[in-house]
């Protein structure tokens, strides 16, 4: 049984309200930090945890506070970026719903060590119970002294408050999220400035996941060491992963960084297989933005070892034969399911959520769509094919921001892994055409 250091408590009734988790081991961390600390402590302990961001880049969190501007007189921010769109990923949802006080210890300890006095939920508009549920722990954590002002006579002030998306996606990146934070249509900010230095308000600011900032607890708890020799080198810790498609026993599961792909598919401890013992036929490991991979690359790397659920082993080779972590979206394909179709639900979820700035992702985006359909409803040629390569090709690296990198790799790695299915709907026109009847709003 894998070790749990975030979901741990999360089966305890009652474990959202503020008695039951200071009951079971809550607040210990920040009375550590709080009252034994400095805040640069806090900093270093963070980054010997070795602890990578776990929304979706992977950066490290110490090294990404350590580059925090701190110049005299000027308002520091901690932004937590609880905007998860990720198409497969649902598991800061599960955090802040089951867990809310773990957040909110961590967003303490996380402002004490940057010295945030403010800071900010930002969640996703379609998470419309979520932030009543946050509010009523932000409300008990003020009314027992975690909150506020002096908290527990350590002469630190903090107040956090929560503020609701609208439904973009794209609010979701981090200069986005700063914009519509400020009461401005959420668009990208070219970086740098990275809003370390220059963010909310112009201010310097850190921008951190739920889970990122969910996982401080234990690190403090255990120590950064302890944290770091969890996992697999530079895969430290434990990772939230949200299952889902066609599997047994779809979920969230915490994960020791040290499993293969397999065992997390097929063992019962983790997703249980495949229903009706179908084969696996692909899977998107790290929610939509990372490239789909082919059942035979995905439990096995290219020297015949097993594929890990690591940051490393998931990007091995690039995303030519590996894909990423991600956001830790696992979605699982069985070999029923139509891998044209799915990159067609793709690539018209990137179409529609793009702000439009830049020309290669607002007009390319619509572009793979167009040809996907048509491909996908058997009115495609084969030179479709080859259109649709050239434009990701020239999506990629050609933004402002990574949304366009994250439509135009899906498209890549289903034409470079799947060709022949490609090639099939434009070979078999009328089966094509049967196959979607009833369903033209794809
Ligand atoms: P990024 O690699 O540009 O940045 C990572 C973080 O490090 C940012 O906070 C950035 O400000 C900071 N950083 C990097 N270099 C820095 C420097 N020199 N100085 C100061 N700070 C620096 O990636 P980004 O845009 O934050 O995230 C992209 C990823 O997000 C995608 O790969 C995707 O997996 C994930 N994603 C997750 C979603 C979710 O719902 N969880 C939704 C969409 C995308
Ligand atoms: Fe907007 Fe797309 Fe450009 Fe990002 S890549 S800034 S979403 S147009």
């Amino acid at each position: 049984m894998g070790r749990k250091l975030l979901l741990d408590k999360a089966h305890i009734e009652g474990i959202r309200y503020y008695d039951v988790y200071r009951k079971n081991g809550g607040y210990a961390a920040a009375e550590k930090a709080l009252k034994s600390m400095s805040p640069d402590q806090v900093t270093e302990e963070v980054k010997k945890s070795g602890m990578r961001g776990r929304g979706g880049a992977g950066f490290p969190t110490g090294l990404k506070w350590s580059f925090l501007a701190k110049p005299e007189g000027v308002p520091r921010y901690l932004v937590c970026n609880a905007d998860e769109s990720e198409p497969g990923t649902f598991k800061d949802r599960y955090l802040m719903e089951f867990l809310p006080h773990l957040l909110i210890e961590g967003l303490l300890i996380s402002s004490f060590a940057l010295g945030a006095n403010t800071t900010y939920i930002y969640i996703r508009g379609e998470y419309a119970w979520i932030p009543d549920i946050l509010e009523e722990a932000i409300a008990e954590a003020h009314k027992n002294g975690w909150l506020g002002k002096n908290i527990q006579g350590s002469g630190f002030d903090l107040n956090i408050y929560v503020q609701r998306g609208a439904g973009a996606y794209i609010c979701g990146e981090e200069t986005a999220l700063i914009e519509s934070l400020e009461g401005k249509r959420g668009t990208p900010r070219i970086k740098p400035p990275f809003p370390a230095v220059k963010g909310l308000y112009q201010c310097p600011t850190v921008v951190n996941n739920v889970e990122t900032l969910a996982a401080i607890v234990p690190i403090i708890n255990i120590g950064g060491d302890e944290y770091a020799k969890i996992g697999i080198g530079k895969s430290a810790g434990t990772k939230l992963i949200s299952a889902c498609g066609n599997l047994n026993k779809p979920g969230v599961y915490e994960i020791e960084m040290n499993i293969s792909v397999e065992e997390f598919i097929y063992s019962d401890e983790y997703c249980g297989g495949i229903p009706n013992g179908k084969r696996l036929k692909a899977c998107i490991p790290g929610g939509s933005s990372v490239p789909i991979v082919p059942a035979n690359l995905l439990l096995t790397t290219a020297k015949g070892e097993k594929r890990m659920m690591t940051y490393e082993s998931l990007n091995d080779g690039g995303f030519a034969t590996g894909t990423m972590m991600g956001s830790g979206g696992f979605i699982v394909l069985d070999e029923d399911q139509c891998v044209v179709r799915h990159t067609l639900s793709l690539a018209r979820f990137y179409h529609h959520e793009s702000c439009g700035q830049c020309s290669p992702c607002r007009e390319g985006t619509g572009w793979m769509e167009k040809v996907l359909k048509n491909i996908e409803h058997g009115k495609g040629k084969m030179s479709d094919i080859d259109l649709l390569w050239d434009i990701q090709r020239k999506i990629e690296g050609n933004t402002i921001c990574p949304l366009g990198d994250a439509a135009a790799w899906p498209v890549a790695a289903a034409i470079r892994h799947f060709r022949d299915e490609f090639e099939w709907h434009v070979l078999h026109p009328d089966e094509a055409q049967r196959r979607n009847f009833g369903l033209a709003h794809y």
